[in-house]
């Protein structure tokens, strides 16, 4: 392919890394911040919920974004990041998240954090919830299955709009929304091991945060002209395993469990296939008057993590889910993994990002994408993580080729440019970074950051504007 050929990412095309705040600023007591659905999982996910917190968890410290963040962001311009997605922690705020008056210690960081992007022209792409809902509004109302908390997240949103309207124009509301099918705790605040949580409960709290999320982007239009608020999807195509016809439409089937959540945060409404749904499983949504209008604010871009795909199959025998992210999926016999049995799968990023894009004719921004893998450090001090620079090369290669079909990308972040704690299995040893930082499962480490040989990879590509991805 020709250098020329290579000159295909937009000028304004957002390069960047991607954190959550509830994996990597730990501090999780400090000047004023509560508790949140992060500081109570030893584990991670699929560990037990312990609350009130029996000893130290790993994202309590984390890797002490909140008191470094100075020295990475230097290291991430250093990089040539335009872009730095990252979360506010709601209980950082709003401690409890139903006060009348927000945390001013909270508020402040945000404000130094930003204006440290500033310095460096790094755009800041904001995510008002990341697995981080404040931990008594799930003892206290139940988390988002209570219609309440819609009024506490706007007013949260509004709070933040507000006081960051000069300092922030990206936005994103829920991450990875249709997680709340799969890990209800982190994602909707709602206990498992405490209620029986039915398709009706869920569904409604899924309502309660459509209605929230929709409310954000109308209150963020009026607050700060020009800005763009995204939704955030997990992605994941679901491939038929079989060409046989019923596998294709189980595929359809599951597909749509995700694209529900994207349809509706981006036209509006709800689709007409979720009535037979809802019917089949005796659910009805509780709709109060003007939930239909605000619906209809609709999103301007659409994002999505990207990190694998899978396989569905109708055939009882062969539908052996195996677990991966968050979601388990058949596995796809024509697919490498990870080490963490994820499956890799780059011309998927291309799939996806037409799919989305066939379907909504909105921008896209690939908010997460990367390889979790246990970089070990040689004995010269280096991390020489090739393995992670082929993941990334492959995959920004397919942006590329989406690029090409026509799809308009906005941007990409890629997930844990700094070493973060671990989401799914709640470990350090799982790295994603482009920056070691030298924090272990045992507690132990002295935090210090050490550029990995990928470091000085995504530095060129960036500034070569993706030309020598290929
Ligand atoms: C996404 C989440 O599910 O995947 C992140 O938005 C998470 O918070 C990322 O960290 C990678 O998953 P994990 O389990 O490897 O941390």
């Amino acid at each position: 392919m020709s250098t020329i050929n290579n000159k295909i990412f937009p000028e304004t095309f957002l390069w960047g890394g991607a954190l959550a705040a509830n994996q990597v600023e730990g501090a999780y007591k400090e000047d004023g911040k509560g508790l949140s659905v992060a500081d109570v999982l030893p584990d991670g996910i699929w560990g037990p919920i312990v609350y009130p917190p029996q000893g130290e968890y790993l994202k309590h410290q984390a890797v002490d974004f909140y008191h470094r963040y100075k020295e990475d962001i230097a290291l991430l311009a250093e990089m040539g990041l335009k872009c730095l997605r990252t979360s506010i922690a709601w209980s950082r705020i709003f401690p409890k998240g139903d006060e009348e008056q927000p945390n001013e210690a909270g508020l402040k960081y945000y404000d130094d954090l930003f204006d440290e992007l500033a310095k460096y022209n790094i755009e800041p792409l904001i995510t008002l919830s990341h697995y981080e809902m404040p931990i008594h509004l799930v003892e206290h109302y139940g988390g988002w299955t209570n219609r309440k908390v819609i009024t506490f997240f706007e007013r949260f949103a509004k709070t933040v709009f507000t006081r960051y309207k000069d300092k922030v124009k990206y936005w994103l509301t829920f991450n990875e929304i249709n997680m709340i099918l799969h890990a209800p705790f982190i994602a909707g605040g709602i206990r498992p091991d405490q209620i029986n949580v039915t398709d009706q409960i869920l569904y409604q709290a899924i309502h309660h945060q459509f209605v929230a999320s929709a409310s954000a982007v109308k209150i963020c239009h009026e607050i700060i002209p020009g800005s763009q608020v995204g939704c955030m999807i997990a992605g994941l195509p679901l491939y038929p395993l079989s060409p046989n016809p019923s596998d294709v439409l189980e595929a359809m089937k599951l597909e749509r469990k995700n694209l529900f959540f994207a349809d509706v945060q981006a036209r509006g409404y709800y689709p007409s296939y979720i009535n037979r749904f809802f019917e089949e499983n005796n659910i009805t949504i509780k709709m109060e008057d003007g939930d239909e209008s605000i619906l209809k604010n609709t999103v301007d871009f659409i994002s999505f993590s990207y990190y694998m795909s899978g396989c569905a199959t109708a055939d009882e025998e062969l539908n052996i889910q195996s677990r991966a992210n968050i979601l388990s999926t058949v596995k796809n016999p024509t697919l490498p993994s990870s080490e963490w049995g994820w499956q890799i799968d780059p011309q998927g990023l291309r799939y996806t990002l037409n799919a989305f894009y066939d379907r909504y004719q909105k921008p896209l921004f690939i908010t997460e994408n990367g390889l979790g893998a246990n970089d070990v450090v040689n004995e010269n001090g280096e991390i020489v993580d090739d393995y992670r620079i082929s993941y990334l090369n492959a995959h920004l290669n397919e942006v590329r080729e989406a690029i090409k079909d026509g799809v308009e990308v906005m941007g990409y972040t890629s997930w844990g440019c700094i070493d973060l704690v671990s989401q799914s299995t709640g470990e350090v040893r799982k790295r994603y970074g482009f920056i070691y930082v030298d924090r272990h499962d045992n507690l132990t480490g002295s935090f210090e950051r050490i550029k990995k040989k990928s470091f000085n990879w995504y530095k060129e590509v960036i500034s070569s504007k993706g030309e020598i991805v290929g």
